[in-house]
Parts: structure tokens; sequence; C-alpha cells
């Protein structure tokens, strides 16, 4: 199932996860608007994920981030995400991708 999230007053911003029982819960796309950046929303967005996923008993969320994107990076990784694993020259620009996992039980 995948099911996209936009907080009630703003058609620009959404997040994106996938609720698998067989492959597990992940975070696939978290876009804020570009003039609303940098005032916390990133943050809630993923918070909110974070809480479904526990809701619905998964162990974990999981994510992908280009290795470049500094801004997500930081985010997922303040809130509690660690690098797990990563795959070299994914974009066609050689960029890396990062996989990063949240255990759930931390909250
Ligand atoms: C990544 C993105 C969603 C962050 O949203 P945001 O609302 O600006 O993020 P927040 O204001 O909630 O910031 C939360 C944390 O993220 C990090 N962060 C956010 N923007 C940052 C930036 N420009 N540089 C460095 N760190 C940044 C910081 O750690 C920040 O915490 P702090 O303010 O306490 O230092 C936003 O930049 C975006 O939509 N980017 C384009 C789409 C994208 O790349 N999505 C991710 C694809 S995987």
């Amino acid at each position: 199932m995948i099911r996209k999230f936009r907080p009630a007053a703003d058609e620009s911003d959404f997040v994106n996860l996938k609720a698998n029982p067989v492959t597990g819960f992940e975070l696939l796309g978290l876009v804020v608007a570009a003039h609303k950046r940098g005032r916390g929303l990133g943050k809630q967005l993923v918070e909110h994920v974070i809480g479904v996923a526990g809701q619905a008993s998964f162990r974990a969320i999981e994510t992908a981030v280009f290795a470049d994107n500094q801004p997500m990076l930081r985010l997922v990784i303040g809130l509690g995400f660690q690098p797990v694993r990563m795959t070299a020259h994914l974009r066609a620009d050689g960029m890396d991708v990062v996989y990063l996992r949240r255990y759930l039980d931390m909250m």
C-alpha cells in the first residue's frame, strides 16, 4: 500500500509512504515547497510517518536519499535514522544513494 500524506492546509507539501507486511515500511518521498523550507515542516512530516509506522506495529522505517542531498540527510539523521547500506553510482550523473533505517523501539 502506498499512501500520500499532505498537511491539511497546503497542497504543495507531501510525504509518500509504503507499508508492506513483507518488505517493510518505507518513506518514499518528501517535498516541502521551496518558500516554506527551513521552518520545521519537513521534520513534522517525517515525525508523522514515524507515528503511522509505529501505530501499524512496524519495527523499522527505511528510506533512500541521494548522497548529495544534505538537507534530507541531516533531517532524517536528526530523527534517528542510521545509514545501513549504499548503492554506488545509482543516478545518471554517478551520484550514490544512501539507505537509512530508523528502528521504532526508539519511540
Ligand atoms: C529535504 C526537505 C524536505 C526538508 O524540508 P524542510 O521543511 O526545509 O526541513 P526542516 O525545516 O523540517 O528541517 C529539519 C532539519 O533538516 C535539516 N535541514 C533542513 N534544511 C537544510 C539545509 N538546507 N541544509 C542543511 N540541513 C537542513 C536540519 O537538520 C533541520 O534541523 P534544524 O533546523 O534543527 O537544524 C526540503 O528541503 C525539500 O523538500 N527538498 C526537496 C525535495 C527533496 O529533496 N526531498 C527528499 C527526497 S529523498
